[in-house]
């Protein structure tokens, strides 16, 4: 019948309870999940727990509750920030984003087909941001400076002892929670250099499967070398690649380029030739001597056989050109004769004498019609890919001005999303910093008219004023009249890649709704959060006060709510897109926000903040909706009799 809205993002604990409940009913009794019979079920057999491997850290523990633990935090439309906001799928959320993970656990869960990392390497000099899971909103906002005794934490100090562990409490639920959100053949690319590498690795095994590792990419980022380092001169830092799940098909390859097909079958179908003679690597006859045979050519139509006749008439043999060794062929004879349609000769001068060789077609095309791709390499070494190629492009969008310390090189995004076939998907930027990844994403929509939509989260992290790096940040900043955070010149960077910078500036048909984290606009879920670090007493005054105000009081939601802000709370913990369409709608005498998620018409929320009239609720425009409509209004706008009528059409949820 009638529920409370949901105050919770959606945790994975529950989830993961349903999914065994739904394989095993048996194993459950009271609700209550059995272990002892789960083991029995599956036969398991405890292993001696010393001996197996295990990667641990202090506090690992708390990395699960954190994952467990759900968000009462909400996001909050920023309608004035935003761009083109009709128009556009592409998200900016400013906040901490384990808080924002979480909240787009319900409606991004298997959406992205991929997922950057960039986040703080520990250097010892960079940001890290510390959580508090037993309070997780009231400390960031105590951090960001949005309370009164707000406080900034920087950098974490290697003497404290917990360097690592620190950092490692800080990632691993973010990658655990980050990894729900990837599609089935999505990928995680994540960046990072020597100082955790190794953490990294063994973290992402645990949460991915080892299996699920697709390559450790050494990209040189700095050709000139670092000075940082006692010993030795780092020119290097490392990519990881994760699948989600590497059984499924995964589309990693870079397009071949189509000038290299130039031939036509007589069936319309793209190849190039590919000699068949083995050139490099082990090419003498005497180390295959089995690939070293005659095969025999059909002059007029360059077809092969491995017998001579008189229409197989010319013979062809691996011939090394330049000393007359002799070579071999890349195929066997098995092979030969299974594939032998994809052969062909043809006469070529090789050192001024004519002669028969043999070429394979290599078709652009796999059976399936799909276009073959290049394997990706694991060096990255293309002089692009540098640091100063970064603020070289983030320079030019701020005409010269140098406002963010490591941008990442546009050449190494380019790789990225190149390698995958992004067109229509969206792409999710954990720590997007001041927002390389979107740049390219938005330029690389206009060359090459795709349609990759971006989501880039970055806590609004103070720029640091003592730094006199940060200087010219901060007066842009101030000019601009906007807060000295690094999530301004985020967006600020974004907003005028659009509007076209440079010299020759191209305006693009883009833009980008800006969501913030903010505290619920549920009453309740403000007093938990105030009460999570409190004693015994206060908490059971704390209960009875509320037991006694849900008597005095007509609804849950905090003094000043704004209706736009709990719509948007509804939607997201109801697991709808933040790109829902959302419409104030009339119906009869009531006035009502409709929201629909961006595939169409069967999820849809009704919510209205006023008392529902008996005309609306007997229209048929009210009440003509689809099965799983849900409905949100305040429970005493309901009477009894309108709840059992309206329970036939809607799911009623009250706030
Ligand atoms: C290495 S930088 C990313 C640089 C980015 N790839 C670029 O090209 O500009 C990491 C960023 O993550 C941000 N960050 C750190 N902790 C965060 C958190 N918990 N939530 C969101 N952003 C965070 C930092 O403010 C910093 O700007």
């Amino acid at each position: 019948m009638k529920k409370k809205t949901n105050i919770k993002s959606l945790a994975p604990k529950d989830e993961n309870l349903l999914k065994i409940k739904k394989l095993f009913p048996e194993v459950f009794s009271d609700g209550q999940l059995d272990f002892s019979k789960l083991k029995n079920i599956l036969a398991y057999q405890t292993e001696d727990t010393k001996e197996s491997y295990k990667f641990e850290w202090s506090g690992k523990g708390d990395c699960f509750r954190s994952i467990q633990t759900p968000s009462l935090a909400t996001l909050k439309y920023m309608e004035e920030e935003s761009i083109n906001d009709e128009k556009t799928e592409n998200l900016i959320i400013e906040g901490d984003n384990l808080e924002i993970i979480k909240l787009l656990q319900a409606s991004y869960k298997e959406k992205i087909k991929l997922i950057y990392v960039d986040p703080p390497y520990n250097t010892g000099k960079d940001f890290i941001y510390t959580d508090n899971f037993k309070s997780s909103l009231r400390h960031y906002l105590e951090i960001t400076g949005q309370t009164q005794n707000g406080e900034r934490i920087s950098s974490t100090k290697s003497s404290s002892g917990r360097k690592h562990s620190n950092w490692l409490q800080m990632i691993y639920p973010r990658l655990a929670l980050a990894r729900n959100l990837l599609k089935k053949d999505g990928l995680m690319f994540i960046s990072i250099d020597d100082h955790e590498i190794s953490n990294l690795l063994q973290i992402c095994d645990e949460i991915f499967g080892e299996e699920n590792r697709l390559a450790i990419i050494t990209v040189k980022s700095n050709a000139r070398g670092s000075q940082a380092s006692k010993f030795f001169s780092d020119e290097h830092e490392y990519l990881v690649c994760y699948a989600k799940d590497a059984n499924e098909k995964i589309e990693i390859g870079y397009e071949r380029s189509s000038k290299d097909f130039i031939h036509k079958d007589k069936d319309g179908n793209y190849f190039r030739e590919i000699g068949l003679r083995q050139r490099g690597g082990e090419w003498r006859r005497e180390q295959r001597p089995n690939m070293y045979y005659p095969i025999y050519i059909n002059p007029k139509n360059g077809e092969v056989s491995s017998k001579k006749n008189n229409t197989y008439c010319e013979i062809s043999l691996p011939i090394r050109p330049s000393s007359g060794e002799d070579g071999r062929w890349t195929w066997g004879k098995e092979k030969f004769e299974k594939d032998k349609g994809l052969l062909f000769g043809r006469k070529v001068n090789r050192e001024g004498q004519e002669i028969w060789d043999v070429f394979r077609k290599d078709y652009s095309r796999d059976e399936s019609g799909d276009l073959k791709k290049t394997k990706v390499k694991t060096i990255w070494d293309d002089k692009e890919i540098n640091y100063q190629e970064g603020r070289k492009l983030l320079k030019n969008v701020f005409n010269g001005k140098d406002v963010f310390d490591f941008p990442k090189p546009p050449k190494l995004m380019e790789m990225i999303i190149s390698s995958i076939n992004l067109n229509n998907e969206i792409v999710l930027d954990l720590f997007a910093g001041s927002g390389t990844l979107g740049h390219v994403i938005l330029e690389q929509n206009h060359k090459k008219s795709l349609d990759t939509k971006f989501i880039l989260i970055q806590m609004p992290e103070k720029i640091d004023d003592k730094k006199i790096s940060n200087k010219e940040s901060i007066a842009l900043l101030k000019e601009l009249k906007k807060p000295p955070l690094i999530s301004e010149i985020l967006k600020e960077r974004i907003k005028r890649v659009i509007g076209g910078y440079g010299e020759s500036p191209i305006k693009l048909n883009a833009g980008f709704k800006v969501f913030k984290l903010a505290a619920s606009n549920y009453r309740v879920v403000d007093e938990i959060e105030k009460t999570e670090e409190s004693n015994n007493e206060e908490l059971i005054s704390l209960i009875r006060k509320r037991i006694q105000s849900s008597l005095i009081f007509d609804d849950s939601l905090t003094d000043n709510y704004k209706e736009i802000n709990v719509v948007y709370e509804n939607l997201i913990k109801e697991g709808l897109s933040l790109n829902s369409e959302i419409k104030k709608i009339q119906i009869e005498k009531n006035s009502l926000y409709e929201v629909s998620d961006d595939k169409g018409k069967n999820k849809l929320i009704y919510l209205c903040f006023e008392k529902l009239h008996k005309e609306t609720i007997n229209s048929m425009e009210f009440t003509n909706t689809g099965e799983d409509t849900i409905l949100i209004c305040f429970d005493i706008h309901l009477t009894d009799s309108d709840k059992a009528n309206l329970s036939k059409t809607f799911k009623i949820k009250t706030m």
